[in-house]
Parts: C-alpha cells; sequence; structure tokens
C-alpha cells in the first residue's frame, strides 16, 4: 500500500484526528453529500459536523444540488473558527452528462463556484463518460437523448479550467480501463484522479493496477455499498465476522480495506456518531487472513448506465459501449 501523508499521526486530546493525504494531496476519507431526497440543512449540518470532526475533503456535484449548502457550510466553519480558511479543505465537484460538451464545461464550472462561492474548486471531474443532449443537469436520463461524446473536446474544455486556476486538479468518475486509455491518448494534462464505484463486493482490481500504473489516484465512492436498497457491504455476513473478531464495526472494516488498497473514499452519512466511527480506520490493520477472506466475496456492481436511465425509449448510441463492466 502506498503509505499517505500524515498516516502515523495520532490526534492530541480534544483534537480531531489528523485524516492523512494520498501524494496528490487528496484525503483519505472525505464526506459525500449525495442524497435524494435532498434536503440543504441536512448537508449543511452533516458538512460542518464532518469539519468538526477532522475531515478535510469534501464531494460535491453540479447533479447533487449541494454546492450551495457545502460553500455554505464551509464558509461557516471558517467564521467559527473550525478551519483556518477554505484553502484547508479540499473540494471536489463534477460535471454532469448534460454539460458534457465543450462549450459549456467552462460556463458550468463558474456555475459551480457562484453556487460554492469559491474561487476554486480543488477538484473538478468529468462525471460519467457519457453526453446528454444540453440541459439543466437531471436525472435518470432519456435513452434518446445521448449523443456520442467528444471526449477529446471536453477533456480540452477542462485542460482550459485547470489553467485559468479555477480547478487545481482535473480528473474524471466512472472511468473504465478502456475509457481512461482513450483519454490518456488525447490528453496533455492526464486525469489525476478516478472516482468510482469501490467496496468489498466490487473492488475494481483491474482498474486500480491501471491507474496506479498510470499515476492516476483512485477515489473509492460508496464506499459502505451506496443508498439505495440492501448494501451488499453493511449487511456481508463475511465483513460482519472480521467486524465481530476485530472489534469494530463492519463499515469500518470496508472502510479500512479501501485505505490497504491505497485509494481514498466519500463516505455518506447525516449522523455525527457515524461520521466520527467512518474516520476511525487508521491505527489498525487488517490480517492476511482478513484480507484473504475479503478478496473472495462475491462481486456485484451497483452503479451501471443503465440505471441512469429511464427504462423505455430508444438510444442511437450504443449503451453497451457506454456500459463496459470490468471486474
Ligand atoms: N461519482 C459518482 O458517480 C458517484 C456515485 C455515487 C456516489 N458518489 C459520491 O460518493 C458519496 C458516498 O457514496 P453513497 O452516498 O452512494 O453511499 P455510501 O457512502 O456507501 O453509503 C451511505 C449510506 O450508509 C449509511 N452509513 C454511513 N456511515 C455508516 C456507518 N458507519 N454505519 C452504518 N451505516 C452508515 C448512510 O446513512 P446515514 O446518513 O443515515 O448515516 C447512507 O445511507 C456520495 O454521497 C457522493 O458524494 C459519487
Amino acid at each position: 500500500m502506498a503509505a499517505p501523508a500524515g498516516a502515523g499521526s495520532t490526534s492530541a486530546g480534544g483534537t480531531p484526528p489528523m485524516i492523512p493525504r494520498y501524494p496528490p494531496g487528496v484525503p483519505a476519507v472525505g464526506l459525500g453529500t449525495f442524497s435524494y431526497p435532498f434536503v440543504a440543512d441536512d448537508v449543511r449540518a452533516s458538512v460542518l459536523a464532518a469539519l468538526e470532526l477532522g475531515y478535510r475533503h469534501l464531494d460535491t456535484a453540479a447533479l447533487y444540488g449541494s454546492e450551495s449548502a457545502v460553500g455554505e457550510a464551509v464558509a461557516e466553519a471558517v467564521r467559527r473558527g473550525v478551519v483556518a480558511s477554505r484553502a484547508e479543505v479540499f473540494v471536489t465537484t463534477k460535471v454532469w452528462c448534460t454539460q458534457c460538451h465543450p462549450h459549456l464545461v467552462l460556463p458550468t464550472l463558474m456555475e459551480s463556484l457562484q453556487n460554492l462561492k469559491m474561487e476554486y474548486v480543488d477538484l473538478y471531474l468529468i462525471h460519467w463518460p457519457m453526453a446528454i443532449k444540453p440541459s439543466k443537469p437531471h436525472y435518470p436520463l432519456k435513452r434518446e437523448d445521448i449523443v456520442p461524446m467528444d471526449l477529446s473536446g471536453v477533456w480540452q474544455a477542462m485542460e482550459e479550467c485547470h489553467r485559468l486556476g479555477l480547478a487545481k486538479m482535473i480528473g474524471v468518475s466512472n472511468f473504465t480501463t478502456k475509457k481512461l486509455q482513450e483519454l490518456l491518448a488525447v490528453a496533455k494534462i492526464p486525469p489525476a484522479v478516478n472516482q468510482v464505484e469501490l467496496n468489498p463486493s466490487w473492488q475494481q482490481k483491474k482498474l486500480i493496477e491501471f491507474c496506479r500504473d498510470k499515476g492516476i489516484h483512485v477515489t473509492a465512492y460508496s464506499p459502505l455499498g451506496g443508498q439505495t436498497g440492501p448494501s451488499s457491504v453493511l449487511q456481508s455476513g463475511v465483513l460482519e465476522e472480521i467486524a465481530k473478531a476485530r472489534g469494530k464495526s463492519v463499515a469500518q472494516i470496508s472502510l479500512r480495506w479501501i485505505y490497504e488498497q491505497g485509494v481514498s473514499m466519500v463516505v455518506k452519512s447525516f449522523k455525527r456518531e457515524r461520521l466520527e466511527e467512518n474516520t476511525m480506520i487508521f491505527h489498525w490493520e487488517l490480517s492476511d487472513e482478513d484480507r484473504l477472506k475479503i478478496s473472495q466475496m462475491l462481486q456485484q456492481k451497483m452503479a451501471t448506465v443503465t440505471g441512469l436511465l429511464c427504462p423505455d425509449g430508444v438510444s442511437s448510441v450504443d449503451i453497451a459501449e457506454v456500459d463496459v463492466v470490468e471486474m
């Protein structure tokens, strides 16, 4: 495992634990702010609580509707002295498929910055490698609105966002190794990060290895199996057994396993005690036996392109081409 900076530090009495950062500057644990239905007060409260508990990584997106609440909570945290300044916080946002067109990327980031009331984001991501006819960010998507994506043009626009200082880093989300290869072939600035579904139930071994080889940092989303339906992570008998034996929670076993892959993660909770629990993963480790058991877990992917689409309708673009699932 690549040891991130700060991994050995312990918290002084009363001060929150220091969450280590991976080399491109990405804190190992961040707060996810997607929730449905979206309630601004819940997001504001959880961001503020998370910052008090030592989180310094906040994940939002144009689609989530949470950018303004995130920005307001960071400003409030600065006012209260929870953080010294906005610069202490690593903020990620994403451009949605409806804006995944070369001429819309920069104006969309400007809009996100207005929502966040920030001068820059730390990381700007292409949310999915798919373009939808321009409209307000929305979901679910109509199949007939899928259009071929100009990946080269969109990435040039992302590079422009970086050159202008509006995005300190640029990256992608939900990219397979095949999509990354296409991108690397045209990129002047390679993506710093690929944010993907990743947890013990969807381990992404091939992708992690590919990204390591290319110097792309991986961030896990849905590290606890996500918010829809019964979680294959939180309800895993294998993880439960390991958790019992170690005196940890199932959530902590999953997050610790992710951390041991050299991957950072964004995890969502609106509950203060869980926010705290989710940071307590640094000063202990899994055994080889635990790792072996986890490596043998049944694999099941949750987030797919078809899951983003209305069930009816016909696409002129081959959906199989955008919905590649690789183990
Ligand atoms: N790039 C993408 O396409 C993409 C896709 C999906 C998600 N994301 C990002 O990733 C973030 C996290 O993923 P996610 O929201 O899908 O799911 P997740 O973080 O895997 O799981 C969140 C769920 O687990 C619960 N939870 C949190 N901590 C817990 C604990 N210690 N014990 C038991 N339950 C716990 C939460 O409930 P409570 O709130 O009640 O605690 C919530 O329902 C999102 O919020 C979003 O920022 C990105």
